[in-house]
């Protein structure tokens, strides 16, 4: 199989986990004779550096010319002065908004190897399966006006929330299709006892739900399902919800997992190309240090082998590998503990990638 694959690594530890995700995409390729053509793009803050942009037009058009887009993360300190269009986080609001990703795919599973990384207790998070399902390209985030100014001499400030009700028919839509193949459950999280615009999610979520009988649906306001998914996480299978409701919940549902790093996300849309990227951010305060978790952004690829490609087996050696190097005891700092070996982000990439390929390990 020939596939173009975008490339856009980003600012901070983007562009350290991004490196290594590349190198699993060779390994891949090598394995099961694939060929991955890889073409790099500009965004975030590094755009901005040089091209006075935090989204040039070329990665817009080198996106859209690709089979799927691999993301590693954008922003850092040295740019949150900026005016907001040149913020590095605009890029990717932009770059969202201009494939048209409207349906954020963030899966959170248990690792048994990882059970003492999560402050949670083994029995609240053993079995662990859920998926969160963010809307992406609507909400507060996008909204107008957006903005500050003065009203009777007061500074006021104004940001909105604005949807339109197609905007949430298609992802609650997909939701319900991906739990069908699941344990057939979706919770939708909105805040409808105060919001407007949540009393219309609750609305529509019951209008899809009409075209799904064997699938449950349930309604939670998100400031219980904040606590649920600590308390008893094992209850969600499929969770729907806002754009920003969504980026807050799934950081929190990291924690199940053990870390930040661990998690990866899908970004799909009607017709392609996919994005794919770990929910993690930059991380300035362990940027260059080659300590950053890369597992998140490998699996990342994983979801692309799977979900762009339809590549099952290869989806499958990349997460097998992953479980491989996590039970063998190999573990970068945010998931180390005690008894296990400390390696840096190149180390676990390469023990990834010499699994896959079936190699003795070269540590
Ligand atoms: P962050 O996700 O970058 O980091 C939060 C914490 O988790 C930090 O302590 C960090 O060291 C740790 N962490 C994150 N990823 C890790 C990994 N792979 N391995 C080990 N530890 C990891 O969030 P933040 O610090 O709030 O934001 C930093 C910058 O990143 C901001 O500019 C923000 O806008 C941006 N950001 C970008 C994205 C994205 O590009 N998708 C996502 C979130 C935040
Ligand atoms: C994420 C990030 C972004 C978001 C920011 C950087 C705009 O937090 O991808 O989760 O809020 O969507
Ligand atoms: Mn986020």
């Amino acid at each position: 199989m020939k596939k173009r694959i975008a490339v856009l690594p980003g600012d901070g530890i983007g562009k350290e986990v991004t490196r290594g995700a590349v190198d699993i995409l060779n390994a891949i390729g090598e394995r099961f004779g694939h060929q991955f053509y890889f073409s790099y793009g500009k965004i975030g803050g590094s755009a901005f550096e040089s091209e006075g942009t935090p989204l040039p037009d070329e990665t817009i058009e080198l996106c859209k010319e690709s089979d799927a887009v691999l993301l590693g993360a954008v922003g850092g300190p040295q740019w949150d002065r900026l005016p907001v269009h040149l913020r590095p986080e605009q890029g990717l609001l932009k770059i969202r908004k201009e494939l048209n990703l409207y349906a954020n795919l963030r899966p959170t599973n248990y690792y048994e190897s990882l059970v003492e990384s999560s402050p949670l207790r083994k029995e609240v998070i053993e079995g662990v399966d859920m998926l969160i399902v963010r809307e992406l390209t609507g909400g507060l985030y996008f909204g107008k006006p957006s903005e500050r100014s003065q009203q009777d001499g007061k500074d006021v400030v104004v940001d909105t929330l604005f949807y339109q009700r197609a905007e949430m028919y298609r992802v609650i839509k997909l939701a319900f299709e991906v739990a069908k193949g699941r344990k057939k459950k979706v919770t939708s999280v909105d805040k409808a006892n105060v919001l407007e615009s949540s009393r219309m999610w609750r609305e529509v979520a019951e209008e899809v739900s009409a075209q799904y009988p064997d699938v449950e649906l349930e309604h939670m306001l998100v400031d219980n399902a904040a606590m649920q998914m600590i308390k008893n996480p094992k209850r969600f299978d499929v969770v729907v919800t806002e754009n920003m409701f969504g980026d807050i919940l799934s950081d929190e549902a990291s924690v199940l997992t053990g870390s930040l790093g661990m998690l990866p996300s899908a970004s799909l849309s009607e017709n392609g190309p996919y994005l794919y990227e770990p929910i993690h951010g930059s991380a300035p305060d362990i940027e260059g240090k080659n300590i950053a978790n890369p597992l998140a952004m490998i699996l990342s690829v994983a979801m692309m082998l799977r979900t762009s490609f339809g590549l099952e087996e290869e989806a499958e050696a990349v997460e097998n590998a992953v479980n491989e190097v996590l039970n063998a005891g190999y573990r970068t700092q945010d998931i180390l503990s005690f008894g296990n070996r400390a390696v840096s982000t190149n180390e676990m990439v390469a023990e990834v990638k010499a699994t896959i390929l079936d190699h003795e390990t070269i540590l």
